[in-house]
């Protein structure tokens, strides 16, 4: 009753001052300029009585899922109202440079490093013209939220460091494993048992789908798809953030997760992932953990009611902790629109923990208060 009051209110409010009092997952999300915002696959940090989004600057028709501009940022202090701030780290010109224009910049994740005093970004970098083999992370730095961001450079992280607690006898390959089939019990078990980290071990682990995390002890950790997408990584980053300490695990061996996105509440870290089935949705799974490190337990599709099946046809992005209130969360997923990229739509959902899980409930449209109700 209180929610609909407040909806009601919100409605009102929104006709006087033409400004956004509610989300409304799934439609049209005009910033203050009344443009459609472009920050896709993003993540949201806060900066001093503001929050910055940042994400993929999609563009028009089929190549608009290239990196024609760079990463885009917004800002809001209310998380409804978003100011365009521009594109903050831009694709280069150089035909020689690894964001030159055209390449594939996904997921952009920014965090503050209070050391250094720096604003690092990390995303999924792939090569012009090589689709989706270089599966590269890349960390470019800032000195203000607003960038402009320089662009660092890109790894395949933990080149030449095998994961925490992997077996000895995992540490050499069999002539045998080459040849087995493709998702074949014989095969599943060989990823497990790190025939893909093996094969990468010389060249660095793959980094496709990607999040990052500061712990509340101020360590980092780039979370990454790797693997053929086919298990995820847990990579701890350097102090300043700008690269790997060579202490990572394996999360989830074989599981074919995508699409990171993790919070801590209660000193249990939660992650939502998703399956691994193009820019087409799938079914979101969950995960908890008392360490970062694992052991992670599965705990099922974390999406309740109609279209839970698909995570409300998106995919997940990213959490993050709304301000001044206590373990509130907001689940952030991208409605991506390959066709025409510029078009995608964000699915933004309040977190709630029942008994040691998540689980996200649709809204058609929902404000802050919906947390007090809960
Ligand atoms: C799904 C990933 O989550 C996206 O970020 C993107 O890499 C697409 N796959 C590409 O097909």
């Amino acid at each position: 009753m209180k929610l609909k009051f407040s909806i009601i209110i919100s409605f009102i409010c929104s006709l006087i001052f033409g400004q956004n009092n509610s989300f409304e997952p799934g439609k049209f999300w005009k910033d203050t300029d009344g443009v459609h915002i472009n920050a896709h696959g993003g993540g949201v940090i806060f900066v001093d009585g503001t929050y910055y989004w940042y994400g993929e600057f999609k563009s028009e028709g089929k190549e608009g899922n290239t990196a024609l501009k760079g990463v885009s940022c917004y800002s809001s202090k209310d998380l409804y109202n978003w100011h365009n701030e521009g594109i903050v780290l831009e694709v280069e010109e150089d035909p020689n440079s690894e964001i030159t224009k055209g390449c594939i910049m996904e997921r952009p994740k920014v965090v503050f490093n209070k050391k250094t005093g720096k604003y690092v970004m990390w995303f999924h970098l792939e090569l012009k013209g090589e689709g989706y083999d270089a599966a590269r992370a890349a960390a470019a730095i800032s000195d203000s939220p607003k960038g402009p961001f320089t662009y660092k450079k890109s790894y395949r992280p933990n080149r030449g460091v095998w994961p925490m607690n992997f077996k000895d006898e995992f540490k050499s390959a069999s002539t045998a494993e080459r040849n087995l089939k493709s998702w074949s019990p014989e095969w599943v078990t060989a990823v497990k048992n790190g025939m893909l980290v093996r094969r990468d071990f010389k060249k660095g682990q793959m980094a496709r789908d990607m999040t990052v995390y500061v712990d509340d002890n101020e360590k980092a950790y780039l979370i990454h798809s790797s693997e053929e997408n086919l298990t995820l990584h847990i990579s701890e980053l350097t102090d300043d953030y700008l690269d790997f300490t060579e202490k990572w695990t394996r999360m989830a061996p074989a599981g074919h997760n995508e699409a990171p996105a993790i919070f801590k509440k209660d000193g249990i870290y939660y992650m939502i992932t998703s399956g691994c089935t193009g820019w087409d949705p799938n079914e979101a799974r969950s995960f908890k953990s008392k360490s970062i490190w694992g052991p992670w337990e599965t705990l099922g599709n974390p999406c309740v009611g109609k279209g839970a099946e698909l995570t409300f046809y998106a995919q997940s992005t990213y959490i993050f902790p709304v301000q001044g209130k206590k373990d509130q969360f907001i689940f952030m997923a991208d409605r991506w629109k390959p066709d025409n990229p510029i078009d995608g739509a964000y699915i933004w959902l309040p977190v709630k923990i029942t008994h040691e899980k998540p689980v996200l409930n649709w809204f058609d449209k929902w404000n802050l208060n919906v947390f007090s109700e809960n």
